[in-house]
């Protein structure tokens, strides 16, 4: 196959594969999927080194299966002698990855934090509640956790600052509190079983600074909220309503200029186009980006996965045996007073086209 045959071949993969879904998918995705192939079989694997919408993905997949360049079975994927030719004819190579093994790629160290801080968050995981696909959850492990902690008490967003943690079934909260630095933490969430886990530890260990409140994100932020934080974090859902929404209501929290906000964004269920909304959306916030750091954070695998959305797209069926969902760490700082409405949201707010886990 020549390099012109091999283009044109990809040209007519890519028009295919936007014609069958309504989600962005660039020339450069198909080229990382592609590379993704060339360096695993694991179907999990291959949708983390891939970095694209898992909706675009899976149709890719499926036309490739389709045209005999990849084989699909017992929740591997291989490309055929064919696929590896389109691969090669295209200069696809596989994906070097050359992630610090020390800190997994986080560029912060969590054992940096008091010893009892990290033995103390750790027995209290043992006890957390379950995720629920009624609410998007799916928490991070405990050392993404502290790794967020420890990044923030780094860029000086914790000590002596005031916090609050729109939907914590992260804990990020607790172990905010566990460290003894911020003033005062406020943890919101819908779920009634997180927040009486919350206020039982904070009860329990003796966390006099830590208090968490039911609140409804759709809802407007309670008067007395407003104005009244130095830091917000938040791991939102990733419809671009429901970002944008959760994120509006952290920037409509924090006092003003020179406060800062920490968020988490995927590639599985957010292609570069919404990313590039969402930038477009904080700049005219007034909200500068100042760290993004790509896979920081790490899933546990949820209970649900073969209920979501995406399970039926996948070619093949395999439960995953490792993390396999990852976000990336952004954090904003504002520059100036955000011009936000601070109204209701009514109806779905989990649901967009690139949407893979609810
Ligand atoms: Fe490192």
């Amino acid at each position: 196959m020549t390099a012109q045959e091999a283009v044109e071949h990809l040209s007519r993969l890519l028009k295919q594969t936007r014609e069958q879904v309504p989600v962005p998918f660039t020339e450069r995705d198909a080229e990382r999927a592609l590379a993704a192939l060339l360096s695993t079989d694991n179907l999990w694997e291959a949708i983390r080194l891939s970095r694209v919408p898992l909706r675009a993905l899976s149709t890719f997949w499926h036309r490739l299966i389709a045209e005999g360049l990849l084989e699909a079975r017992d929740g591997a994927l291989r490309l055929t002698a064919n696929g590896q030719a389109l691969a090669q004819a295209l200069g696809v190579a596989p994906v070097r990855e050359a992630t610090c093994a020390h800190c997994e790629g986080r560029g912060v160290d969590w054992r940096t934090l008091p010893e009892s801080v990290v033995e103390r968050f750790m027995e209290i995981c043992r006890h957390r509640p379950e995720a629920i696909q009624a609410y998007d959850q799916g928490f991070v492990t405990e050392a993404t956790t502290l790794s967020r902690i420890a990044f923030a008490w780094h860029r000086g967003d914790l000590e002596g600052k005031t916090i609050i943690v729109l939907g914590d079934d992260d804990l990020m909260s607790i172990a905010a509190a566990l460290t003894g630095a911020p003033a005062r933490i406020l943890a919101v969430d819908i779920d009634e079983r997180l927040i009486q886990f919350i206020n039982e530890v904070a009860r329990r260990e003796g966390l006099e600074r830590l208090e968490a409140v039911r609140y409804d994100l759709r809802e407007p932020l309670p008067s007395s909220w407003l104005r009244a934080f130095d830091t917000f974090m938040t791991d939102p859902t990733e419809s671009f309503r429901g970002f944008k929404t959760t994120i509006e209501r952290g920037l409509l929290a924090l006092r003003g200029p020179g406060c800062a906000g920490y968020f988490g964004l995927t590639h599985v269920e957010s292609s570069y186009e919404k990313w590039a909304r969402i930038q477009r959306f904080l700049l005219d916030s007034g909200a500068v980006l100042t760290d993004l750091i790509d896979n920081f954070s790490a899933y546990v695998n949820w209970g649900y996965i073969e209920s979501m959305r995406s399970w039926k797209w996948l070619p093949t069926h395999r439960l995953p045996e490792r993390p396999w969902y990852y976000s990336a760490l952004h954090r904003i700082e504002l520059l100036r007073l955000p011009e936000l409405d601070n109204t209701a949201v009514a109806g779905d707010i989990f649901s967009d086209e690139e949407a893979a886990t609810t």
